[in-house]
């Protein structure tokens, strides 16, 4: 139990109490909306308590540097991501200490951008596959859509497996294990053990996607082969002793990488969608960019480079919507953060989503404006005032594929199709472990006129 010093230093904050905290974020009620709340009023520095449990809540960029850079090795993860042990294991997400620098070295050559660019055809690839099922005029849930897609290019780039006859399985139980492993109360105050019925489902789900993974590997062992793929990798991959991975580290990794890197990308080019739906000035501008450099021609890698609107399109979409809408650390031995104290076993919160749309770093920071990083900004900013893939060790390690992943996909869809929204469907964003639309979002594809394109594999590519 915490036991504060006589000049321990804890900021202001709602008086929230149990009760308090089961109306607010416990209950399900909108985080988004709760965290905005206090942050406006109380400032950058909030304590919450919840019975003893103590909660720095940080809205400074320089703050969040101190805990993500300058103090990494006092903290450790917050007590969601923790209570989803069964699901990850000690796969990097989740895993400490020397236990998880061993893990990050070994994996972080599969994330190098040689290794990477060679993934780039294959997203193209799949993202044209997607594009030969679309018709024009049909009525689609595009988050749906995504979410089809960045699977199978996951499963493919990083396991060399073509996930599509598993996909719906793997897709369903995924988006369980996500959804109800979210959710705050439960992963909070509902053991995993206990046989109710959720937690049977949710056992249920991680064993279906258990045995696909374990059937990977498996094949992966008995060829021995290096199809370029991340599993192929940690296979191979050594540790200075000789010793490898086992069977259940491997699926711990594996599983990590479905979870972390399949939702998060798919929102990322949702929510870019929804506001190119919403800002036709910005689509067009776009369109034009894309009709420069490709041609009418597939993306590949060589282009990325020079589609400078389409990452700051996705930049200025994942600042409004980061996928990654909060972070959480609890400290394990006393720190301070900004003057405060932060007494071993209380936690540490900040949110992407307040610190993005903060008007001190951006002007008029509600409105779409991919514009706005044009003349560099970023390098302008405090580094903490745009961190969609954290900061520090523990920084995303699937940053660039990520970022590649999305543009190649936005390149060849947006030459082909432009979406027009279903008018009354509500599009409303649902923070659970990543920031979805709750909804989905329905939309009519139109297809663009084929004068903006030539076929793939024209203009000498
Ligand atoms: C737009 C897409 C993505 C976003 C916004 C995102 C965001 C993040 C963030 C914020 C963290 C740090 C969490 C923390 O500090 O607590 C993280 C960690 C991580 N991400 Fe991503 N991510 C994305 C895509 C991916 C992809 C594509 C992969 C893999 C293929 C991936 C794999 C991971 C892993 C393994 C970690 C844990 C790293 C470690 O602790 O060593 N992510 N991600």
């Amino acid at each position: 139990m915490m036991s504060p010093s006589p000049n321990y230093k804890f900021p202001p904050g709602p008086s929230l109490g149990l009760r308090g905290w089961w109306q607010g974020p416990l209950s399900g009620a909108d985080p988004l909306t709760y965290f905005t709340g206090i942050v406006r009023e109380y400032g950058d520095f909030v304590g919450l308590r919840v019975l003893n449990f103590r909660i720095l809540l940080v809205n400074h960029p320089d703050a969040i540097e101190e805990v993500l850079v300058k103090h990494p090795r006092k903290f450790m993860k917050g007590r969601v991501l923790k209570a989803n042990k069964r699901v990850f294991g000690k796969g990097l997400l989740t895993s400490e200490g020397d236990f998880w620098l061993r893990q990050r070295r070994l994996a972080q050559p599969a994330f190098h951008r040689a290794r990477i660019a060679g993934y780039a055809s294959t997203m193209v690839e799949y993202t044209e596959r997607l594009l030969h099922e679309w018709q024009d005029g049909e009525e689609r849930d595009i988050h749906k859509e995504m979410m089809r897609l960045t699977l199978q290019i996951v499963g493919k780039t990083l396991f060399d497996a073509d996930v599509e006859r598993d996909a719906q399985d793997v897709g369903k139980s995924l988006e369980l294990l996500l959804h109800l492993g979210a959710n705050f109360r439960r992963t909070v105050f509902v053991p995993h053990w206990l046989p109710t019925p959720t937690n049977l489902r949710l056992d249920r789900a991680i064993r279906q996607i258990e045995k696909v993974l374990y059937r990977i590997i498996a094949e992966k062992r008995s060829t021995g082969r290096d199809a370029g793929d991340l599993l192929s990798m940690l296979l191979a991959a050594q540790d200075e002793d000789g010793s490898r991975m086992t069977d259940k580290q491997l699926r711990d990794e594996a599983i990590t990488l479905f979870l972390a890197g399949h939702e998060t990308t798919a929102n990322t080019l949702s929510w870019t969608w929804w506001l190119l739906a919403q800002n036709p000035a910005v689509e067009a501008k776009l369109h034009d960019e894309l009709a420069a450099v490709l041609v009418g021609r597939a993306p590949s890698i060589d282009d990325l480079p020079k589609l400078v609107y389409t990452n700051h399109i996705i930049t200025e979409s994942m600042r409004l919507y980061p996928p990654a809408w909060g972070t959480a650390r609890t400290a394990i031995e006393d720190v301070e953060i900004a003057g405060y104290s932060v007494p071993k076993n209380s936690g540490v919160s900040f949110a992407q989503w307040t610190v993005h749309r903060d008007p001190r770093w951006y002007d008029a920071p509600d409105e779409f404006r991919p514009e706005r990083w044009e003349d560099d900004l970023l390098k302008r900013l405090p580094r903490f005032a745009y961190f969609p893939f954290g900061g520090g060790p523990r920084q995303c390690i699937g940053n660039s594929f990520a970022l590649m992943e999305a543009a190649m996909v936005l390149a060849t869809i947006a030459q082909q199709y432009r979406f027009r929204l279903v008018q009354g469907h509500p599009v409303v964003p649902l923070a659970s472990i990543t920031l979805r639309p709750r909804h989905g979002i329905r939309a009519v594809l139109e297809a663009r006129p084929a004068s903006t394109r030539v076929a793939v594999g024209a203009n000498g590519s």
